[in-house]
C-alpha cells in the first residue's frame, strides 16, 4: 500500500532529514509540503524545503508557503539551535525553484477534502497552519487518515524551556486547537527524540562510512544542533525529532508502546507550551491523542540509514 503524505514543516536541519526519508521511502508518496514559520522565518523555511526536495530529486513536489507567525504570539525562532539559515550555516542551501501560488492553509483544506481518508498529515513544526486550516474546516483532521505530529514533551522534560518542546511552545494556542480537534492524532514527543533518536558517536561514524552525498548532507546540516545538544540539552550527539516522527508516520509498526490520553497545553507564560496529560481514570474518557512512549529504535534508524545510503 502506498502511503500518501502531506508534510507541514518549519524546515530546519532535522525537518530536512525527515523530508529526505519521506522522499526515499519505497512505499511513500509526498503529495505536498506546506511550510510554517518556526525554527526559521517563513521565507527561509520555504527556501530550505525547496532546496532539500531538489537535492533529493523530488523538485516536482509542490511547496506551499503558509503563515509567517504564530496565531497570537510573536514568532520565536530556533536559529540558536539550527543556525541562522536553519541548516547548520553550512553554506549548502541555495535558492532553487519557487513555492506554488496556493497558500498552505488552503492546500491543507483542499488536500483533505479532495481525497478523504486517503492521505496522512505529518506535522514537523509549530501547528499554526493546521490550526488555521481547522478554523476553516472543523473536521479537517477526520479527513486525513491520521495526523502524526512532532509535538510536545509528554513527560514535561523540555528543550526550549525546562518543561516545553519548541513546536508547542512556539504556538501553544495552535497546538491547543489541534489537540482539541476531532480526528486520529499520534503524538511523537521530545521524550522519544532525546531517548531513542540521538545520533551518537556510533551512528555518526556509520553515517560517515556510507560516503554518500545524502549522508554528508545529513551530517553537515546538523553540526549546529550537535553543538546545542552538547552545551544545552546535554545529549551525547544530536537528536532527530522530526525524522523519528517521520519514521512513525511511514512505519506505524515501529511504535512499541503508546496510550490514548487527554492532552492539553499550558498557555500561561510561566509554563507556556508544557503538555498537561490527565492520567486519572476519569480523564481518559476525553482522550485526544495517542501518546507514543516507546518505539523500535533500531528499526527507525535502519530506515534513516537506508534513506541516506542512496545517492
Ligand atoms: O523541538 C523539536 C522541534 O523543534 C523539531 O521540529 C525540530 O525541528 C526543532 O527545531
Ligand atoms: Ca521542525
Amino acid at each position: 500500500m502506498t502511503r500518501r503524505l502531506v508534510i507541514d514543516t518549519d524546515t530546519a536541519s532535522d525537518d530536512a532529514v525527515a523530508l529526505l526519508m519521506a522522499v526515499a521511502g519505497p512505499d511513500v508518496e509526498v503529495d505536498a509540503v506546506t511550510v510554517v514559520a518556526g525554527n526559521v522565518p517563513l521565507a527561509q523555511g520555504v527556501k530550505n524545503a525547496l532546496f532539500t526536495l531538489a537535492f533529493c530529486g523530488a523538485a516536482e513536489v509542490p511547496v506551499h508557503a503558509g503563515l509567517d507567525r504564530p496565531l497570537v504570539r510573536r514568532l520565536g525562532t530556533a536559529t540558536d539551535v539550527h543556525g541562522e539559515d536553519g541548516m547548520g550555516d553550512a553554506g549548502i542551501v541555495r535558492s532553487v525553484g519557487e513555492p506554488v501560488a496556493e497558500h498552505a492553509v488552503d492546500a491543507l483544506v483542499r488536500l483533505a477534502n479532495e481525497a478523504p481518508g486517503e492521505r496522512d498529515l505529518v506535522t514537523l513544526g509549530p501547528l499554526t497552519n493546521v490550526a488555521a486550516a481547522l478554523v476553516r474546516d472543523r473536521d479537517l483532521l477526520t479527513k486525513y487518515r491520521r495526523t502524526v505530529m512532532m509535538a510536545g514533551s509528554p513527560d514535561s522534560v523540555g528543550n526550549v524551556t525546562a518543561t516545553a518542546e519548541f513546536n508547542v511552545w512556539a504556538d501553544p494556542e495552535a497546538a491547543s486547537i489541534v489537540l482539541n480537534a476531532p480526528g486520529e492524532k499520534v503524538l511523537v514527543g521530545w521524550n522519544i527524540s532525546r531517548r531513542q533518536a540521538v545520533m551518537g558517536p556510533a551512528e555518526q561514524q556509520r553515517l560517515a562510512t556510507l560516503g554518500t552525498a545524502r549522508a554528508r548532507f545529513v551530517s553537515d546540516i546538523n553540526v549546529k544542533v550537535a553543538e546545542y545538544c552538547r552545551t544545552v540539552t546535554g545529549l551525547d550527539g544530536y537528536d532527530l525529532p522530526d525524522p523519528v516522527t517521520m519514521a512513525v508516520a511511514m512505519r506505524p509498526e515501529l511504535v512499541r508502546r503508546s496510550e490514548k490520553l487527554p492532552v492539553s497545553v499550558a498557555l500561561g507564560d510561566e509554563l507556556r507550551g508544557q503538555l498537561i496529560i490527565d492520567h486519572r481514570v476519569a480523564g481518559r474518557a476525553g482522550a485526544s491523542a495517542e501518546v507514543v512512549w516507546e518505539i523500535d529504535e533500531q528499526g527507525w534508524k535502519e530506515l534513516l540509514f537506508a534513506a541516506c545510503s542512496e545517492d
